[in-house]
């Protein structure tokens, strides 16, 4: 029986990983470590609570006794770290919240798995989730490899930038056994509606105009999210110490032709007339310091590890559209509250 610590798990990426562990290593015990931020939500792991394989500890990665504690209490062989504050434009507007979070609380749990595990790194992996953004933005040629120079622009890709120096700091001065991925944009079920897919479908459901940001001709890199999680799973066994992969889905798209695409899905699913969803397309101020493109090189997981996406993005697409429309419980939920003073506040 090997424990495992999961943090984040109660996110969007999180609850996917939580799921396929349980799912695929019945020899683990889940523990999901989570604040519950506002992205939080118990909800998206129903379905597995009652598994006596895991367990939810609520607590702030940012609480260093607390963390201490917990390494101490338990005896982790892994931690997959993917809490984190992980919206760009909420870090326009409150920066030092996600410097406590992405950057402290990071260092937080690498002191505190280096003092749980002493000198004895046999058989134990802390493997931090990044973003492709620490890489910065590409203009209309090339693309994300491992060794690009880290170039972040947003107060969001600095403070993860900073958590990847800090956590390969510790593989070469302290020989912790690391691993660090960089990921393009997940998309599929359980995706706070903040973000460009889920928050388009929310509104185009409510015929709420839809908010493009600039000229909607920044790109980027689309991946479902059940292949990143098979990713994440895939270097957390295999993956080499001290190693960094890039995973992305290979599937680069301008934002208008993919909100145009949503558009499209949904007067089908809807049975709208061809074209009526688009007419709610509005051109808003761009975001500030708005990367252009993002696109991710994913060879090396494929050649060293064997990873590529497992679906096209038309029918993981169509699937998480589907998925939004059967669960407007869930959408109802977490869009009533804190929901809209945020979109008031960001969409004035
Ligand atoms: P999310 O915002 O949906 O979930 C983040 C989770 O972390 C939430 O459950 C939240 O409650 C928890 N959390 C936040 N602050 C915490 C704290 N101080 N202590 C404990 N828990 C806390 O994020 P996501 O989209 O699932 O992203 C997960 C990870 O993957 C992040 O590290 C993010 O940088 C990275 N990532 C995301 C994407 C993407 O497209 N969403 C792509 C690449 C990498
Ligand atoms: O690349 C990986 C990153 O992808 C992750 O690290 C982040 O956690 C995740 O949030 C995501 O960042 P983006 O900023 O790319 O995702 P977002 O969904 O916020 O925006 C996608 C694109 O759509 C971006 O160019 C901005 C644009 N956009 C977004 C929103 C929310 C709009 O035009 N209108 C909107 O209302």
């Amino acid at each position: 029986m090997k424990k495992i610590l999961i943090t984040g798990g109660a996110g969007f990426i999180g609850s996917h990983v939580v799921r396929l562990f349980l799912k695929k290593y019945p020899n683990y015990e889940i523990v999901n470590l989570d604040k519950l931020t506002y992205a939080g939500n118990l909800e998206n792991l129903k379905d597995i609570e009652s598994n006596p394989n895991y367990s939810f500890v609520k607590g702030d990665i940012v609480d260093e006794d607390f963390i201490m504690n917990l390494f101490q209490e338990n005896k982790f062989d892994g931690v997959v770290h993917l809490a984190a504050e992980s919206h760009v434009d909420r870090s326009i507007s409150n920066p030092t919240e996600f410097i406590k979070t992405n950057v402290m609380g990071t260092i937080n749990l690498l002191n505190a798995a280096r003092n749980s595990w002493g000198n004895d790194f046999e058989n134990k992996v802390f493997y931090h989730i990044s973003t492709d953004e620490v890489y910065g933005s590409l203009g209309k040629e090339g693309f994300f490899l491992e060794e690009t120079p880290y170039d972040p622009r947003s107060p969001y890709s600095s403070s993860k930038a900073s958590s990847d120096h800090l956590v390969r700091a510790y593989f070469y001065t302290y020989g912790m056994p690391v691993k660090i991925s960089n990921c393009s944009n997940n998309y599929g079920s359980h995706q706070f509606p903040e973000k460009l897919i889920p928050l388009m479908i929310h509104n185009i459901q409510q015929n709420k105009p839809l908010p493009v940001y600039g000229e909607g001709l920044n790109i980027r890199d689309w991946l479902w999210v059940n292949d990143h999680a098979r990713a994440i799973d895939v270097v957390f066994h295999d993956g080499v110490l001290g190693e960094t992969y890039n995973i992305g889905g290979n599937n680069e798209w301008t934002n208008i032709d993919l909100v145009k695409l949503l558009c499209q899905t949904m007067d089908r699913k809807l049975g709208r007339k061809e074209g009526e969803s688009e007419k709610l397309i509005t051109y808003v101020t761009d975001r500030a310091g708005h990367d252009m493109r993002y696109a991710i090189d994913a060879s090396k997981i494929k050649r060293e590890l064997g990873w590529e996406p497992s679906i096209t993005f038309e029918k993981g697409l169509e699937d998480t559209v589907e998925w939004y429309l059967s669960n407007s419980d869930w959408l109802n939920n977490v869009t009533s509250g804190d929901y809209q003073s945020y979109y008031e506040k960001q969409y004035k």
